[in-house]
């Protein structure tokens, strides 16, 4: 059964939204609050490792019911429903979209298009601890005998990005015997760097890809190969190189043997990917337990996902807050600020799982959409961020929502370390909402000392509106299950939104075009130039690059 085709802009609810909005938009957070003292209580929810505060936000619980309201309309439960009986909701390529089942329990049932694959992803997980354990107990060895030491993850956009994300995220938690590395890059000073660190004796590569024909992967891939060839004979590649891929036939091309292969399935997306083999990396540097852990953390939410009503409903939150802020208040742009150095990826994680599934401009029906659909999403560790672009969340004339993201407890022993790092993450939320008036700024200066023409000069500069959004996600502490629980709390967010955008979430064909033209421009930069096939200015790069190289 296909999802629906509902406008919303066309729901009455939308429209009851945009009367709201011209009643609340002056309206200073700091005043809500003084309006009810529990404010804070009631917009929070707090779940097992997690805790959303979402109560510094231009709303009022008339904004959320409307929210609600609109999100019934257009049929949102209905929507989870069809999601999680894994009907083909990704229509445009005829797949279901199952990421749920990648972490279910193996008593479990979860359907793809009525067929329970709860099993099938258990036995592929087997495969996975059983490999991992042949590392951990030095019984998988490298072709001269040697231990394998350094494990590189080839793979790119889903194939990377989540791996690459919770990987930095659990660094207390690896094992101290092993190194995991990753490469994505098609610039060959990514993998040339990787490399020049390794053992081909004692390195083992992981070629990550859902279709195995991924350029930059296949390109690294092959370079890779040859790397390890220069001593070692084609018999030995077994020994060093795994596949995780839908692409058996590509796989077992590239020479990979098929018993090293770790399988995934099409009705998982590839920017939804990191629970499944793509994460064998992940189970690599942490163990399979911590695995099991983070997917336990993934289950709670998604059960959390599918059974609580949407009032209290944490990822359906996230998206209604963010629909109000895109498509009432005409923000642009999303930040993702954790304050956790070992989360310093998550903003790029995030990107690629927000923007690709979002950031599309053709409605379920088929037509260009009138309002505005996916986020930009942007983003940085803090402190650091503190220091780079925060005078312009503080400051510029773009209103921006942001998302804190705060352990309460660190993962080392440093704690003055923390306690800074929490103070600072508290009070920029502060700060953002409370701001600072002119009548303040005002006494300031002048017990500064300066001069009454020096106050009048500088006051403007220094007042800050304050009234600007924030969600404070608390995490008891970073580990492996509360990770997991984040990550799936993003995943829903991003289906809730696009459900109710009216677009599809699931496919990728944006990303398409790029590809196409570099395969055919790739050719003109060694051969013969085509201009025929380009506009002046592609052609004029192509002639610049041909007499400048010196290659
Ligand atoms: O960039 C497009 C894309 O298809 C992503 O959706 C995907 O995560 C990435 O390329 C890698 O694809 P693959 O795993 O097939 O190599």
């Amino acid at each position: 059964m296909a999802l629906p085709r509902k406008n919303p802009t066309e729901s009455p609810k939308w429209q009851e939204l945009q009367t709201h909005y011209q009643s609340l938009k002056n309206a200073h957070m700091l005043d809500l609050f003084k309006e009810d003292p529990q404010r804070t209580e009631k917009l929070s929810i707090d779940l097992d490792e997690m805790l959303l505060d979402f109560s510094k936000n231009r709303l009022t619980q008339d904004t959320l019911n409307l929210l609600i309201d609109l999100a019934r309309d257009l049929d949102l439960e209905a929507g989870i429903d069809k999601l999680f009986k894994g009907e083909l909701i990704n229509e445009t390529e005829h797949r279901a979209v199952m990421h749920m089942a990648l972490r279910a329990p193996r008593n479990k049932t979860m359907t793809v298009d009525g067929e329970n694959v709860v099993e099938e992803v258990h036995q592929v997980l087997d495969k996975m601890k059983a490999f991992t354990a042949r590392l951990d107990n030095k019984t998988w060895k490298g072709y001269t005998g040697k231990d394998i030491t350094d494990v590189v993850n080839i793979g790119i956009g889903g194939s990377d990005l989540g791996p690459v994300m919770v990987a930095e995220a659990l660094t207390p938690y690896h094992r101290p015997d092993r190194q995991v590395h990753f490469v994505s890059n098609v610039d060959g000073a990514h993998i040339s760097q990787t490399l020049a660190k390794l053992d081909p004796e004692t390195t083992l590569f992981i070629i990550a890809s859902k279709t195995f024909t991924t350029i930059e992967t296949m390109t690294n891939a092959h370079s890779a190969r040859s790397w390890f060839l220069q001593n070692a004979t084609e018999s030995d590649i077994a020994k060093h190189f795994v596949a995780v891929s839908t692409n058996l036939p590509g796989v077992v091309e590239f020479g990979i043997d098929p018993a090293n292969v770790f399988e995934f399935w099409d009705w998982v997306g590839g920017r939804y990917s990191l629970a499944s083999a793509v994460g064998l990396s992940i189970m690599v540097a942490v163990g399979a337990e911590n695995f099991t852990s983070m997917h336990e953390g993934m289950h709670a939410m998604d059960m959390h996902f599918l059974e609580t009503p949407l009032e209290k409903n944490l990822p359906v939150m996230l998206a209604l807050i963010g629909i109000w802020y895109t498509n009432f208040f005409g923000s642009e742009t999303e930040a993702i600020l954790p304050y956790d150095q070992n989360l310093q990826f998550l903003p790029s994680y995030l990107q690629q799982a927000a923007m690709e599934s979002n950031g599309k401009m053709v409605s379920r029906d088929g037509v260009n959409v009138e309002y505005n659909t996916g986020t930009i999403l942007w983003g940085g560790a803090g402190t650091n961020s503190q220091h780079s672009f925060f005078q312009l969340l503080h400051q510029g004339t773009r209103l921006i929502p942001a998302d804190f993201i705060l352990p309460i407890n660190p993962q080392h022993k440093l704690f003055h370390h923390h306690d800074l790092l929490v103070a600072n993450a508290i009070a920029q939320c502060e700060a953002l909402m409370c701001g600072k008036d002119e009548q303040t700024v005002r006494t300031e200066l002048a017990a500064s000392g300066l001069s009454q023409d020096a106050i009048d000069r500088l006051t403007p500069f220094k007042i800050f509106n304050g009234n600007r959004p924030t969600n404070m996600i608390l995490l008891k502490k970073l580990t492996p299950y509360s990770l997991g629980m984040l990550i799936a709390a993003y995943e829903h967010k991003i289906f809730v939104r696009g459900y109710l955008w009216n677009i599809f979430s699931f496919d990728q064909f944006g990303v398409e075009l790029g590809k196409a033209l570099a395969k055919a421009l790739e050719p003109e930069l060694t051969g013969p130039s085509k201009p025929e096939l380009h506009d002046p200015s592609t052609n004029r790069l192509v002639e610049l690059f041909k007499e400048y190289k010196t290659y």
